[in-house]
């Protein structure tokens, strides 16, 4: 239990998904695959794109617009932005400036999170840690990607996979009246399995040049089977490692949020953690892998229709490239 001084709350959430969608009728045009195989291997019906130019920002803008509207905020009155993405609009300046601008948000500490699939959850955690230690009170935490651009639409193992979406929620300072808190945030990586999930080129080691468009080395590259068993092994002991801390058993929590990869490493988390997917919130049919976003954008939906209700205990969990891995355990 927090000893801290303040305590956090998700005062406003948002999510936005873009216009155009890749069905999987659409990807038996481009690889061979078919839609029963993609529903039942993955969960997943459609994802969306973003339409020509429309930006990470952009999605991260429509979500955060309306998670500062909920939480009654002014962007003018945010101490940090922290966005977590993987696909920025530039590699400099970082998104959270670009987000900042668009928002007129003035001046604030402005930062992107690189940790993939657990962004949303790493940043969450280190929005907590400024607001439990007292110097800030509001802050916009984002998680959005636009990933459609480094995916291979002649790879079969991941075109079905991922998509554009973005969402966001305002994480304030809580009132003596209000008994939201994040109880706990644990979070690992592990860098000696990092080939398992790469983007080869773009950074200091492959510079653009021909020879990455030649050697397609601008999309991703994925180990499918062997992320999806440590996905598995690793959201799972990442969630009892939250109720151990928290001397929580399994029936206290309300609703596990885990990343929105696949949903038989969704409901195989489910298992070996001992939680009913009743309790598990599962958006992916309908947007497919949206990497930092995954996880923001099905606990807003989740709260919009009216499952999630305050005083619940929420546990997210995710898994990403890295690898890197977490769980934050919470009262909404
Ligand atoms: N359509 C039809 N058949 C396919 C397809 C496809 N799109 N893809 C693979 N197959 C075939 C394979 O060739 C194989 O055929 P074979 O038995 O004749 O060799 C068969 O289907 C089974 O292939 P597997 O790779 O074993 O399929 P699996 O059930 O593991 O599903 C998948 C593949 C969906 C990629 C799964 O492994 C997965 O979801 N892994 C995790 C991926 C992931 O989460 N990545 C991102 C994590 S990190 C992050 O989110 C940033």
């Amino acid at each position: 239990m927090s000893m801290s001084a303040y305590r956090s709350r998700i005062a406003g959430t948002g999510s936005f998904l873009p216009e155009n969608l890749i069905t999987n009728k659409y990807l038996e045009t481009l690889v061979d695959t078919n839609d029963e195989w993609i529903q039942e291997r993955t969960g997943i019906k459609w994802r969306h794109k973003v339409k020509e130019g429309q930006y990470t920002s952009d999605l991260a803008y429509e979500a955060s617009i309306q998670a500062l509207q909920e939480a009654q905020i002014k962007a003018s009155d945010l101490d940090m932005i922290l966005f977590a993405t993987v696909s920025p609009d530039q590699v400099m300046p970082n998104t959270a400036c670009v987000l900042q601008s668009k928002l007129k948000a003035g001046d604030c500490m402005a930062l992107d999170i690189s940790a993939a699939c657990s962004g949303f959850v790493y940043a969450l955690a280190i929005a907590d840690q400024f607001i439990k230690t007292g110097p800030m009170k509001n802050i916009l935490v984002v998680g959005a990607e636009v990933l459609t651009p480094y995916v291979n639409y002649k790879d079969r193992d991941t075109c079905i996979l991922f998509g554009d979406g973005a969402g966001a929620a305002v994480v304030t300072r809580a009132q003596d009246d209000q008994d939201s808190i994040i109880y706990s945030h644990h979070l690992h990586a592990d860098g000696e399995i990092s080939d398992l999930f790469v983007l080869p080129a773009g950074g200091s080691k492959v510079p653009f040049s021909q020879k990455v468009l030649d050697e397609e080395m601008q999309y991703v590259k994925m180990k499918g089977r062997e992320i999806f068993k440590h996905a598995v092994r690793t959201m799972s002991k990442c969630c009892k490692e939250a109720l151990e801390y928290n001397g929580f058993t399994p029936d206290q929590v309300d609703w596990v949020i885990p990343h929105q990869a696949n949903v038989r490493i969704i409901k195989a988390v489910a298992y070996h953690f001992g939680i009913s997917m009743e309790k598990v919130v599962v958006e992916i049919e309908e947007m497919g892998n949206t990497s930092a976003a995954t996880v923001i954008i099905a606990l807003d939906k989740a709260i919009k229709d009216g499952r999630i209700k305050r005083g619940q205990n929420i546990l997210l969990t995710a898994f990403g490239a890295g690898i890197t891995s977490g769980s934050l355990l919470m009262k909404y």
